[in-house]
């Protein structure tokens, strides 16, 4: 899809109040699948006219020199409270819990004096990740408007709102989940969540199970008090795609909602990955026929088991198809090497047909036409991408909303499915056969593409996320 004209070209003097431009202050949170959103964010605040400074931790800290037109304020934080960034979730949800709370005191000072120097007046608002309340209890007592990003989908965030009522109903917690997940019968599992549709308890954010910390119960309840004290919630997403559950989320916030989404074809990809992209990957695709290859990635966090990613590779190498396939420093568990992870016997199997990158250019690799599907953990920018592209998905979600993504993607908009149970080579072959030559393959990539359009017709002219930026500009310069 060529990126439509920037919205924003258009006005530039839509953010100059009194005669100087208004700052936005931003505030991502610092892993891969949140700053991607909040710099897209940027550069189309930017393209309207807004000066941008960007607060950021040590910890995946933005580089500077890449975005020249960006202000950059580092925020301290105590020794021991950021990075590296750790292999299970549940020790990703205590990161960044701490980490909100450890920029807490900060921020305060950088803040005041990013005040003090631009003056109050100049200020349109602060824009903050969700996860990060400390963040808006800070920028409110110094009486600066804020805005919630959240980077999942509406129908995650309903899932936040509803969290209290699902332990209410006693669909959480799972019984059994936290002691012997394996135990959990089938059927618990697939109840379905009435409140939810399409949801069933699986899809839930239950990886905690019944888990007594609360950790995962506090990060969510948090992201909704952040944007209930906040004064609107931007997400990105599309009225094309969920327009159900953006009617529910208006329904039940007083808060404005903003659904600006695919926020990637609004503004140019300024390099916020925090990983070197391996562009060598886009010559050995333009050797390859139309929707001849088979694109595997599981984005940022997640983490296979050494088991798993044998069943992975040989599936792969089974299948026959010409793939691409990312492998991650650190993607396996106990291992930090790429060539400790793949299996011996496997470059040789598929030679001349597959390629290994450790990390991909994915937005450009999901538009090139030799992609015809994408086995994805179903992260919500990977699903995003993968839907405004026209790609159908293999889905294998590992955790948090990604569960919920997979579901939608199968069920609702019918563009992929789900490689269900334990991943074993066998299944993997033939998932991937369905899924690059079948015909159902072939009726998901059509749906797909209509998916696309769908997409092309909100990010036009007058179209849903359009009109909504437009209104997100002027709500900015009315706070
Ligand atoms: C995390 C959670 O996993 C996800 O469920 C949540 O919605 C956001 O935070 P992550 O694992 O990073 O996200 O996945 P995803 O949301 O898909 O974001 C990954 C980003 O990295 C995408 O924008 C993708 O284009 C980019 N990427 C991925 C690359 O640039 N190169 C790659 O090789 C892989």
């Amino acid at each position: 899809m060529t990126p439509p004209p920037a919205p924003a070209m258009a006005a530039e003097s839509d953010a100059v109040h009194g005669g100087r431009r208004r700052h936005v202050l931003l505030f991502p949170l610092p892993y891969q699948g949140h700053i991607n959103p909040m710099f897209r964010l940027a550069g189309l605040l930017h393209a309207r006219g807004f000066s941008v400074t960007v607060f950021h931790t040590h910890f995946n800290a933005p580089d500077p020199a890449r975005h020249p037109q960006y202000r950059f304020v580092p925020v301290p934080v105590p020794d021991g409270t950021s990075g590296p960034a750790p292999a299970a979730i549940e020790d990703v949800i205590a990161q960044i819990l701490a980490l909100g709370a450890a920029c807490e005191s900060g921020f305060r000072d950088r803040l005041a004096a990013v005040l003090e120097e631009y003056s109050r007046d100049a200020v349109a608002c602060l824009i903050a990740d969700a996860h990060l309340l400390p963040i808006f209890e800070v920028t409110a007592k110094l009486a600066v408007p804020t805005l919630a990003l959240r980077t999942g989908s509406a129908a995650c965030f309903a899932c936040f709102l509803a969290y209290p009522m699902l332990f209410e109903k006693g669909y959480l917690p799972v019984k059994g989940m936290s002691s012997d997940p394996a135990s959990v019968r089938q059927s618990q599992r697939d109840m379905p969540v009435s409140e939810l549709t399409p949801y069933r308890v699986r899809d839930l954010m239950v990886f905690l199970g019944d888990d007594d910390r609360g950790s995962l119960r506090e990060l969510l309840a948090r992201a909704v008090t952040a944007v209930k004290v906040s004064s609107g919630l931007i997400l990105n997403t599309f009225d094309a795609l969920e327009r159900r559950e953006l009617e529910g989320l208006r329904r039940d916030l007083t808060v404005p909602v903003f659904d600006i989404g695919p926020l990637h074809k609004f503004s140019p990809a300024g390099d916020s990955s925090l990983l070197r992209q391996d562009r060598s990957c886009l010559d050995w695709l333009d050797a390859r026929p139309p929707a001849s290859a088979l694109y595997v990635s599981f984005g940022s966090l997640a983490c296979m088991s050494p088991r798993d990613l044998v069943e992975t590779a040989w599936g792969i190498a089974g299948s026959g198809v010409p793939f691409l396939w990312v492998v991650r420093p650190g993607m396996v568990r106990g291992s930090a090497h790429q060539e400790q992870e793949l299996p011996e016997g496997f470059e040789a199997a598929t030679r001349g047909r597959g390629m290994v990158v450790a990390w991909a250019p994915q937005e450009e690799v999901l538009r090139h036409r030799a992609v015809g599907g994408f086995w994805t953990h179903n992260g919500w920018n990977s699903t995003t991408e993968s839907v405004c592209e026209g790609v159908p998905m293999l889905c294998c979600p590992y955790f948090g909303d990604q569960m919920g993504n997979a579901r939608y993607v199968e069920h609702v908009w019918r563009v992929g499915f789900e490689v269900g149970g334990e991943l074993e080579r066998g299944a993997v072959e033939a998932a991937i056969r369905r899924l690059i030559t079948g015909k159902d393959g072939a009726e998901m990539r059509a749906r797909a593409g209509e998916l696309k359009k769908a997409a092309e017709e909100c990010i036009g002219k007058g179209g849903s996320s359009c009109l909504a930026i437009d209104k997100l500009i002027a709500h900015m310069t009315s706070l």
